[in-house]
């Protein structure tokens, strides 16, 4: 597949306003604003287009209950968190082609009737909150921002929102707590965001890749983009690809790629020519799968039937030599950490499971820890407000699942077979 969403990150000095103009930038906005919003939102619902973020919720369907909420201002927010273990997806959009960001907010906020806009950045990306200052700067200069934005009466204002570092902000209502300047914890739903979001108004939280994905739509049509992909999963999807690969990196392909061409076309095959023992197929909170799995289609449904998710499309690949105790460790210590303290299940459940996996790792385990495990997972299913402890079980059950041999290898031996030790805190 061409790249389109990749195009041009290449092309130097592709964040400059006059780069990104000379190779078609910001022509979906004439489009647009030449349509009534109605009709912008229809091409996008007519599109298939869903969220990248994880949940994959129609795009179109957000927008709408938005749209009918007779309540002014109105909202857009790219969440740009971008905090699951394995994802930088969403990198490109926001240091190298961020244009490409702005311009897809300016049309889905059209549509929405948003006048407010934020970008809410990892922290952690600190080139990212350079590059889209300088580029929402240049869009202002150029009344592609602000008010009666190219002589329409659409007015819209976009600001960049730094976060602090921590992963419950970016589940889309913590984001919002947090961009109100109060800690990042989930909301209980209802009230809806459609109805009460950011500042208690009308507000859409859309992924990095789902609003850069609008222009394109825009530009060329619902019909040639849901041409692309599957079915039910269409359009272009960056993937990122990391672990023991021979080219690790973002690979943009058509939804439905299998993992096999992931794996052994684009990223080159296993380093060093080993074996594969499992994969991680949407970011660290998706379940693992086996090499039984490789001529699966990497989109929505598939990973659902094969009992994963495609998550973030944030793909890690383990070769033979991984100690799977210890990759499911390191997850739990990301979990146990990022747990945002509210909910007791997931507060005391991610401690408990990571104690037991270090003692495991460590040589301390025994057999019914495994029990322990399972049963502290599924006391954390479903008893939580919000979905990062249902994220922190998945590493666990799945490599219970799979894998379980070699928790018991390592139980019997009294030792890491791979010789590897887990950090303890005291
Ligand atoms: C713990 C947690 C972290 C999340 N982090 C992100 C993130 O970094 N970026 C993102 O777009 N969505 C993230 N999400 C999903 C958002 O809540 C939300 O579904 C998404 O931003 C909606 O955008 P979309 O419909 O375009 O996918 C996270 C969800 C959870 C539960």
């Amino acid at each position: 597949m061409d790249r389109i969403l990749l195009k041009n990150v290449d092309v130097p000095n592709i964040h400059d306003i006059d780069v990104y103009m000379a190779h078609g930038g910001y022509i979906s906005l004439d489009k647009a604003f030449a349509m009534d919003p109605k009709d912008v939102l229809e091409e996008v619902k007519r599109s298939g287009l869903r969220g990248r973020g994880g949940a994959w919720f129609p795009a179109g369907m957000k927008w709408q209950f938005c749209v009918e909420v007779p309540k002014f201002p109105k909202y857009l927010i790219a969440n740009a968190d971008e905090g699951e273990p394995g994802t930088f997806k969403d990198r490109p959009f926001l240091e190298t082609d961020p244009h490409q960001l702005i311009e897809g907010m300016i049309v889905s906020a059209y549509a929405i009737g948003a006048s407010g806009g934020y970008i809410y950045l990892r922290g952690e990306y600190p080139d990212g909150y350079r590059t889209l200052n300088t580029a929402i700067k240049q869009a202002y200069d150029r009344n592609l921002l602000g008010k009666n934005i190219k002589g329409t009466d659409f007015s819209f204002d976009l600001t960049v929102h730094r976060g602090a570092g921590a992963y419950i902000c970016g589940e889309a209502s913590a984001l919002i707590e947090s961009l109100e300047g109060k800690r990042g914890q989930f909301r209980v739903r209802p009230p809806y965001m459609a109805t009460h979001g950011a500042f208690a108004m009308p507000t859409v939280v859309n992924n990095v890749e789902t609003l850069v994905n609008v222009s394109h739509i825009i530009n060329h049509g619902a019909d040639w983009w849901g041409s692309i992909g599957t079915k039910e999963s269409p359009g272009p999807k960056v993937f990122g690809i990391s672990g023991h690969l021979n080219r690790p990196g973002l690979y943009e392909e058509a939804m439905g790629v299998t993992l096999r061409e992931l794996i052994y076309e684009r990223g080159g095959g296993i380093r060093g020519g080993k074996k594969l023992k499992g994969v991680i197929p949407g970011g660290v909170s998706t379940s693992m799968l086996t090499p039984d799995f490789l001529d699966m289609k990497m989109d929505v449904k598939s990973l659902q039937d094969a009992g994963s998710a495609i998550g973030s499309g944030a793909l890690m690949v383990m070769d033979e030599d991984t100690c799977i105790v210890h990759i499911v460790w390191r997850a739990m210590a990301f979990f146990q950490h990022e747990s945002c303290g509210r909910c007791t299940p997931c507060r005391e459940g991610t401690d408990w499971m990571l104690q037991i996996l270090a003692r495991m790792e460590n040589g301390g385990g025994r057999m019914e820890d495994l029990d322990i495990l399972a049963d502290v997972c599924h006391t954390i299913h479903h008893n939580c407000f919000c979905p990062l402890g249902e994220g922190a079980v998945m590493p666990v059950l799945s490599s219970l699942k799979y894998f379980r041999h070699e928790y018991e290898e390592h139980i019997k031996a009294g030792k890491c077979p791979k010789g590897l030790r887990a950090r303890v805190r005291h």
